[in-house]
């Protein structure tokens, strides 16, 4: 078998990747080792920025999306006895964000995939790749693709990155002492906008998926396992959180989805080898404090696109070469972004009083200076993409 493109993981990298190099008339196979069912079902963040609607619209791919998605023009800040929203249509005007689920872009990529006669294949056992620097093929459940290049869409425990030389790919990594517990309720969401809510007992975030189903997480110890955290316990939680603001009352609802997710920055330079790009989550993480991982994938496997258009076209490598480096920029400014959320909103050492009140400060600083809460608003909607 052959194709010109071999991707690994059916994600949103995997699947936009495929979908764009076909509308370049270029040729790729996906491999996935879960099933339809299962990468259709797990539960991720929601909140895509403009320039990944965008994206997603031009490709075809946002019908449903612009139906059901729900546009938010700013994002409430609770802390200290009080909500301060973070206006985006003052700060940053005509930019906004859509709140729609992962798992629903992942849908609607699988069926416009299959509806154009895309080669995805799913529970392809054993994948591994071979010869990345020249002439690579892929190995999987005995058979044999070979590939002009290779996609390493497999996200962070997935095999391509490994398969390079060691030696090549130098890593930066930032570990957080929490996790987030993540719940999906059959509620309607009890504010209109997110709430990023920074107490005393730890983060809360308030987010939706539909006017019918709301997302909430909380910060919990590293190692917190679902079992230590019954439906009842979830609840109270939310409410010591999110009800400190007079007024304000949170509905509660059943419990439908339920997991933990660890926090980490993790970024691997560079990003490719020889004819192996690496994108999304394979090539680099954040703690979702930002919500940038989908957003990062997009912007990657835009940039990959339009490298390997030309390298099709004509046999130039230029735009490959440049590949990493042209990703890498906004990966570190998302990264960065992704940390000062998490720096700003969460409980660390319950000792470090100094860190506690530098965060206060930080705070009210960004809720009452304009140009602090531009900073936010303008990375929190995404800054533009190149191209
Ligand atoms: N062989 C085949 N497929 C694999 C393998 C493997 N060895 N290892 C992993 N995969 C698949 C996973 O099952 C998954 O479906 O690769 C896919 C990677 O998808 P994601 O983890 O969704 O990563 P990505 O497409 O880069 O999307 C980034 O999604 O992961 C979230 O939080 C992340 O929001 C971010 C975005
Ligand atoms: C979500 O809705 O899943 C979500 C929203 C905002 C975040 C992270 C996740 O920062």
């Amino acid at each position: 078998m052959r194709t010109q493109v071999g991707i690994i993981g059916a994600g949103p990298a995997g699947l936009l990747l495929s979908h764009l190099l076909h509308l370049r008339g270029i040729s790729s196979v996906v491999l996935e080792k879960r099933s339809r069912d299962y990468v259709e079902r797990r539960v991720r963040a929601g909140v895509l920025e403009q320039g990944t609607v965008d994206t997603l619209v031009a490709a075809g791919v946002g019908g449903r999306l612009l139906r059901e998605g729900l546009s938010h023009h700013g994002i409430e800040l609770r802390y200290g006895g009080a909500g301060h929203r973070i206006p985006f249509e003052k700060l940053v005007p005509g930019r906004a964000i859509t709140v729609y689920g992962q798992q629903e872009v992942v849908k609607d990529l699988i069926a416009a995939r299959l509806e154009a006669g895309g080669d995805v294949r799913f529970e392809v056992e054993d994948v591994a790749v071979h010869s990345p620097g020249d002439r690579p093929y892929l190995t999987f459940g005995g058979e044999r693709l070979d590939c002009d290049v290779i996609a390493g869409c497999d996200g962070f425990h997935g095999v391509s990155r490994p398969s390079v030389p060691p030696g090549v790919l130098r890593t930066y990594e930032r570990d957080y002492p929490f996790a987030w517990l993540g719940i999906l309720a059959r509620v309607a969401p009890s504010s209109e906008e997110l709430i990023y809510a920074r107490t005393e007992r730890g983060f809360a975030l308030h987010s939706m998926r539909t006017p019918e189903i709301s997302r909430f997480y909380l910060q919990v110890p590293p190692d917190a396992g679902e079992a230590e955290w019954p439906d009842e316990r979830i609840w109270a939680e939310l409410k010591a959180r999110l009800e400190t603001v007079p007024g304000f009352t949170l509905t509660t609802g059943e419990i439908i989805e339920k997991g933990v997710t660890p926090m980490r920055g993790f970024v691997t330079e560079p990003m490719q080898y020889g004819r192996l790009y690496l994108a999304g989550d394979a090539a680099h993480i954040v703690p979702p404090t930002g919500a940038k991982g989908l957003n990062l994938a997009v912007a990657d496997v835009r940039v990959l696109t339009e490298a390997l258009a030309a390298f099709f076209r004509d046999g130039s490598t230029e735009l490959l070469d440049g590949y990493s480096g042209a990703c890498l920029k906004r990966v570190w400014r998302a990264q960065h972004f992704s940390w000062w959320m998490t720096t700003l909103l969460h409980t660390f050492d319950s000792d470090d009083d100094y860190g506690r009140k530098l965060q206060l400060s930080y705070l009210d600083y960004v809720t009452s200076s304009d140009a602090a809460a531009t900073t936010l608003a303008e990375n929190y909607v995404g800054l533009p993409l190149e191209g």
